[in-house]
């Protein structure tokens, strides 16, 4: 009875609060449609951002992708250092078709690696993005990598507080929600374990980098595993994945192995040729 009351006050507290004051009067449509067929289970070699324009409104379930960081990455198609004004307008063109075919009740994940040593924190520049088109912030994973892929003889100025230099080890996914937190689906294509939900759920992930990215001959990867245990918490079996930088595959190549259906799309035929071969091998 306690326990009633005090969930009944937790609410009516946030109300009072405005919770997802940001998302509210957002002009999302409620009915889904179904992505066309020629687009299913596809890899797409093209600007994303044309390839999304050809999409219906409402018909991807799930996003999952890392978009490139502006780092200066030796990419095989696309600049990788441009001003930080022409990124986030390329960027924000993109987000916003993405979240227009996203559906209502569809998740949208990024992963994030903001650039430390521009000074710009990209993970926040962002999210304040996706709060201005009336996205709900579901919540961020961190992605802890233990170290791996950082400098760990760096430390600026020596034991002097004139200008320490900070290390991260890890990687942000943040999630975003349009229209609603909660996703429609058949409690049948749930596929994840009680085990994994547990686990899943403690916003820490504990995963290594991808070890084969020069085999794969991409320079910014991430892993499978992260990849699937993304699907897994975040979508039902069937459900319809994008991921518009696609890259090698990695999105793709998780999405099929745990039965769903994928479209692919990335700048680089060198990329999109990989993601194939990936899938073909993932039968
Ligand atoms: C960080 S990587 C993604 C890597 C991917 N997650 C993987 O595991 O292989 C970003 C990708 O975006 C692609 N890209 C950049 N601009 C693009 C655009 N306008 N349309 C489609 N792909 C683009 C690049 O070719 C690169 O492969």
């Amino acid at each position: 009875m306690a326990d009633k009351i005090k969930a009944a006050e937790r609410k009516e507290n946030e109300l009072c609060r405005g919770k997802y004051y940001y998302a509210a009067g957002h002009s999302f449509r409620y009915d889904n449609n179904s992505v066309p067929t020629e687009y299913e289970n596809k890899i797409i070699c093209a600007d994303c951002l044309e390839v999304l324009k050809k999409l219906p409104d409402n018909c991807i379930d799930i996003i999952f992708t890392s978009p490139p960081y502006n780092f200066g990455l030796d990419y095989d198609m696309n600049d990788d250092t441009v001003s930080w004004d022409d990124y986030f307008k390329k960027l924000f063109a993109i987000f916003k078709e993405c979240i227009r075919v996203l559906k209502y009740g569809g998740r949208f994940i990024i992963n994030i690696q903001p650039l430390y040593s521009d000074g710009i924190p990209t993970h926040h520049i962002i999210t304040n993005f996706f709060m201005k088109q009336k996205m709900m912030w579901k919540g961020e994973i961190l992605w802890e990598k233990n170290h791996h892929n950082c400098r760990v003889s760096f430390f600026g100025s020596w034991k002097s507080p004139s200008s320490p230099y900070l290390k991260y080890t890890w990687e942000f996914l943040e999630v975003y929600c349009k229209g609603s937190l909660k996703k429609s689906g058949n409690s049948a294509d749930a596929d994840i374990t009680a085990e994994e939900f547990k686990s899943w759920v403690t916003a820490k992930w504990n995963i290594l980098p991808e070890t084969k990215m020069k085999e794969y001959g991409h320079p910014a990867m991430f892993p499978e595993h992260l990849a699937e245990r993304v699907l897994k918490l975040f979508s039902y079996k069937n459900d319809i994945v994008l991921d518009p930088f696609n890259g090698a595959g990695t999105t793709t190549a998780a999405a099929k192995k745990i039965d769903r259906r994928y479209i692919g799309i990335d700048i680089s035929a060198a990329y999109c040729d990989t993601a194939e071969k990936r899938l073909a091998v993932n039968t």
